[in-house]
């Protein structure tokens, strides 16, 4: 609707008309995305649709075959290498898996994005922002340990200092609480919601945790088979008619019970 209250907002991330095909395979249909200034908008959809493919067109990663995405207004899809890294440089990505560097510890993990995104910041100031990060998701004093000696709850939770350390502005989740057990998942996704009142973030996160998208999702976004067939706020999303994503949510609710009944 013309006079929805998000429209008077910026548009800080826009996927326009994107196509991605890997050889024969056609991921991505035309797929559009408009993200507004400060919220959260939750991608769901099925295994192998291209969520992170997504992901990765939005960061720069990769190109699209057609179409474009836009950060804060610049077009990025046909920006020179070092023109789209600057365009990037205030976001932030957490991967899937979230793999953290193995040789590095703690404290040389969290600071890598910040050396390279702040060369000349001194020292003193990097460690400082090092265990700021750290606190912020309650992992002080690991700087010392290996990844190798974490649980895969501090794991993720090291990799999001890792990312929060530079204060990125918009921030891109790939399935952060997959492998979690419920009571991480649910530290993940205050993490979430507090960086994003901490540093201002507008965020997108992919996931398949149902209960992950009610909590941190302003907006959720159903991608059905390479496009956004549906996007709106929880509750009108929730009610949607739309026969696949009904399906979907059944199926995504039902998996998860059969989950938690097997514990
Ligand atoms: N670099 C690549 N080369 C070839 N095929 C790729 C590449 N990246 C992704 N694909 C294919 O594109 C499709 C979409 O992948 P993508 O990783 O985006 O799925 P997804 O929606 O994130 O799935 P999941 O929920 O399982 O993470 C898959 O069939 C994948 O094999
Ligand atoms: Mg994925």
């Amino acid at each position: 609707m013309a006079n929805d209250s998000s429209q008077k907002k910026q548009i800080i991330i826009r996927a326009k008309d994107i196509y991605k095909s890997y050889g024969s395979l056609e991921v991505l249909k035309g797929l559009n995305l408009d993200i507004y200034e400060g919220e959260t908008v939750v991608i769901l959809g099925r295994s192998g649709v291209g969520k992170s493919v997504l992901l990765r067109q939005i960061m720069g990663i990769d190109a699209p075959d057609s179409g474009y995405v836009e950060i804060s207004g610049k077009r990025i899809t046909e920006m020179s290498q070092h023109k789209r890294f600057e365009a990037v440089k205030s976001m932030g990505m957490l991967f899937q898996g979230s793999a953290l560097f193995d040789s590095m510890n703690v404290g040389e993990n969290t600071a890598f994005y910040i050396r390279q995104h702040e060369p000349h910041l001194a020292e003193k100031k990097v460690q400082e922002r090092v265990a700021e990060a750290l606190a912020m998701v309650d992992l002080s004093g690991t700087e010392d340990k290996m990844p190798s000696d974490l649980s895969g709850g501090m794991r993720k939770r090291a990799a999001l200092a890792r990312l929060i350390v530079y204060r990125p502005h918009i921030l891109l989740y790939d399935e952060p609480t997959t492998g979690l057990d419920p009571i991480t998942s649910m530290q993940i996704n205050d993490l979430i919601n507090s960086t994003k009142k901490e540093l201002n973030a507008t965020s997108i996160v992919v996931t398949h945790d149902i209960r992950s998208a009610m909590v941190v999702g302003d907006r959720l976004a159903f991608n059905d088979d390479g496009k956004i067939s549906h996007i709106g706020p929880k509750k009108e999303f929730l009610q949607s008619q739309d026969p696949h994503l009904q399906a979907f949510f059944k199926n995504a609710i039902l998996t998860k019970e059969l989950l938690e009944n097997q514990e």
